[in-house]
């Protein structure tokens, strides 16, 4: 397994994948995960293993606050616990550190617990409990992960969007 920038004939793949981790929604179109993969300030890495694309992570950088936020990350149901995630979220992170971030934000289902279980392994821990975050009505916690010891950053970090 390796990973790769991503190239614009993953897209429907992408699509497919999305569909089949998340539950209607909560996954996102075609045109919305377009839009994210498009925008200037994301970034996407794709993890593919010989022709066969088995994860994918989109992030961007916030526009006001030096943060990274995980769009989503997706890796396919036989290829999980196989360490394609921790790759993902590496390269993110790593990311988010050479522009000099300070932290790396995301949402994630409150029912979602292996995705939680996940993120606090990695150092992640719960900041806000978004209630009706999801258009199916679920609720969501941002849960965040300080780059370097919080007492640097200073202040207290303010509302993530999304
Ligand atoms: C969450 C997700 C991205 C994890 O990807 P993965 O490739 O399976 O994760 P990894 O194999 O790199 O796991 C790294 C560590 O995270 C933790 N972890 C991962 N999945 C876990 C689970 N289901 N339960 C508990 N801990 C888990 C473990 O500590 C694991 O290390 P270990 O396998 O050595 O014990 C994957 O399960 C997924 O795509 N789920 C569906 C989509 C989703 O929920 N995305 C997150 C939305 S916010």
């Amino acid at each position: 397994m390796q990973l790769r920038p991503f190239r614009i004939s993953d897209l429907d793949t992408l699509c497919l994948i999305d569909q089949a981790c998340f539950p209607p929604g909560i996954s996102y179109s075609r045109t919305e995960l377009g839009r994210f993969i498009a925008h200037r300030q994301s970034r996407t890495w794709v993890a593919e293993d010989g022709r066969e694309i088995v994860g994918f992570l989109i992030a961007n950088r916030h526009p006001m606050q030096p943060l990274a936020h995980i769009i989503t990350i997706d890796v396919i149901e036989p290829w999980r616990r196989r360490g394609v995630g921790r790759a993902l979220m590496d390269a993110a992170e790593n990311w988010a550190r050479e522009q000099r971030l300070k932290a790396v934000a995301l949402e994630t289902a409150e029912h979602n617990r292996p995705a939680q279980k996940f993120y606090a392994a990695r150092g992640y821990v719960k900041h806000e409990k978004l209630e009706h975050y999801y258009t199916d009505g679920a609720a969501a916690w941002v849960m965040v992960k300080w780059l370097e010891e919080k007492s640097k950053v200073g202040g207290r970090m303010s509302k993530v969007d999304r």
